[in-house]
């Protein structure tokens, strides 16, 4: 697909893509080195072999670190165990026929997406850390101090949820309801262990501050919204299916728990909610497969994961995991799926831009054509449906979805942390280029887009 813009890249030194590929991208590969040698040396009873498995794994690690910093080529993957290897390595070659195939010249979503697959590359061909998720520990310490938030919103949804019988019309209680779970899970995506890379876990606090009062605030700070018009398109709908493509896991898996807990049980939207996850460690912390009963058994056991004793917390998991259990809630790959096996949502881990679903995953169109509204989640499910192009901010967004505009009935939540931005009026561009520079980047401020 030919883009009618040319796509970020680090080649633009005053981009966050240039920023993120000179500072971001070493510390995450630093952290991964981390994590291996920290599971060496916790494995009192590791085997010379296992010791060296882990070692390769840091060597490959550190040279990968090193040939960023040098702007060099990026090299064939060599994974033939893994799904998508063979689209990488086909652009990379048209990418060198360009001379766009170094760190710093390469576009930066395609080197992103290929930096992810490249690392995951050395675990598959290890001996010993083939289904090892070497961002787990970092999913798992953020969402134990997210205990504030979990603990307040387990106590509201319980509440709310508790005695209910799921209404078959609606009305402004449920609109307004309505409307604030969606600004809850929006805001959720604020913590993206990515861009935390240098934050300690005071800081993930106050990015979760989820009071009546903080949602006022961030009302504000939603620079297009087309909640509106979502509402108008949403409110006719009876039974059928939502999908959620998830973004991270930890506090915004938890937030999308509980806005498909609502939507299944206090509106009459539709009945069953399909989660996407993603098939390899992606982004850091993006959601995978097994993180989601992972979660519900963090909350099932509060007092140890959270040390402290909740009921709410408690009974939240418990129910949540009888949604999944009576088929309420699913995930579209199971839980049980080991880490390199195929399956239909490998297409999350391409570097394709989602207007390219069409061309290349038409049957994971027709699947999500069953869908009342498909939710996409976060700042990078928003690149990859804006093609992360240099477009001009008040470009529709639909015609930035291209093909994809009118498949099926599709909504962003994003907070803003990449250059690309779209859908905006002018005169919001001209007020947040003179009053916030770093809006598009900062992560305060979101964007809320619609497509029918
Ligand atoms: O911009 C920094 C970044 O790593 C982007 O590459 C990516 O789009 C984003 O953070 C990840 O954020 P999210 O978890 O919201 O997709
Ligand atoms: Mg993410």
């Amino acid at each position: 697909m030919t883009l009618p813009v040319p796509q970020t890249s680090p080649k633009d030194k005053n981009s966050f893509a240039f920023a993120s590929v000179a500072r971001r991208w070493p510390a995450i590969i630093t952290n991964v080195i981390d994590a291996v040698y920290q599971s060496n040396a916790l494995d009192k009873s590791a085997t010379a072999d296992k010791l060296d498995d882990g070692k390769f794994i840091i060597q490959c690690l550190s040279k990968l670190r090193h040939e960023m910093g040098r702007d060099q080529p990026l090299s064939p993957i060599d994974d033939q165990a893994a799904a998508n290897v063979n689209i990488y390595n086909d652009e990379l070659k048209h990418l060198e026929t360009i001379g766009d195939n170094t760190w710093f010249t390469a576009p930066w979503l395609f080197a992103e997406c290929y930096m992810y697959t490249r690392i995951r590359s050395y675990f598959s061909n290890s001996k010993y850390y083939q289904q090892y998720d070497p961002f787990k520990k970092q999913k798992d310490d953020t969402f134990r101090s997210s205990k504030v938030s979990v603990y307040q919103l387990a106590k509201a949804q319980q509440q709310l949820v508790k005695g209910i019988t799921k209404p078959t019309e609606v009305d402004e209680s449920v609109e307004i309801m309505f409307m604030e779970m969606l600004q809850m899970c929006l805001w959720g995506n604020a913590t993206d262990l990515s861009l935390l890379v240098d934050l300690d876990y005071g800081d993930v606090q106050k990015l979760q501050a989820v009071g009546k009062k903080a949602l006022e605030e961030s009302f504000k700070k939603i620079i297009k919204n087309d909640i509106p018009t979502l509402w108008n398109y949403l409110s006719s709908k009876r039974g059928g299916r939502i999908d959620f493509v998830l973004d991270n896991a930890g506090y915004e898996l938890y937030t999308d728990f509980i806005l498909a807990d609502y939507i299944v049980n206090c509106t009459p939207f539709a009945d069953e909610i399909v989660f996407h996850p993603k098939t390899i460690p992606w982004f850091v912390s993006d959601v995978l497969p097994k993180d989601a009963p992972e979660l519900i058994d963090q909350l099932i056991n509060a007092s140890d994961f959270f040390q402290e004793r909740n009921d709410d917390v408690v009974e939240l998991g418990q129910r949540w995991k009888k949604l999944f259990d009576q088929g309420i809630f699913k995930m579209s790959v199971l839980p049980t799926y080991q880490l390199g096996a195929q399956s239909n949502a490998d297409f999350w881990c391409t570097p394709y831009s989602y207007p390219q679903m069409t061309e290349k995953a038409p049957q994971l169109v027709q699947e999500l054509k069953q869908s009342n509204l498909v939710i996409f989640k976060g700042d990078l499910n928003y690149r990859k449906l804006t093609s992360d192009g240099i477009w001009d901010p008040t470009t529709s967004f639909q015609e930035a979805l291209g093909p994809l505009s009118g498949q099926f009935p599709l909504l962003s939540l994003r907070t803003n942390k990449a250059d690309v931005i779209v859908g905006l009026d002018k005169d919001v561009v001209e007020k947040m280029e003179k009053e916030y520079p770093d809006y598009r980047i900062s992560g305060k401020f979101a964007v809320v887009s619609f497509d029918k």
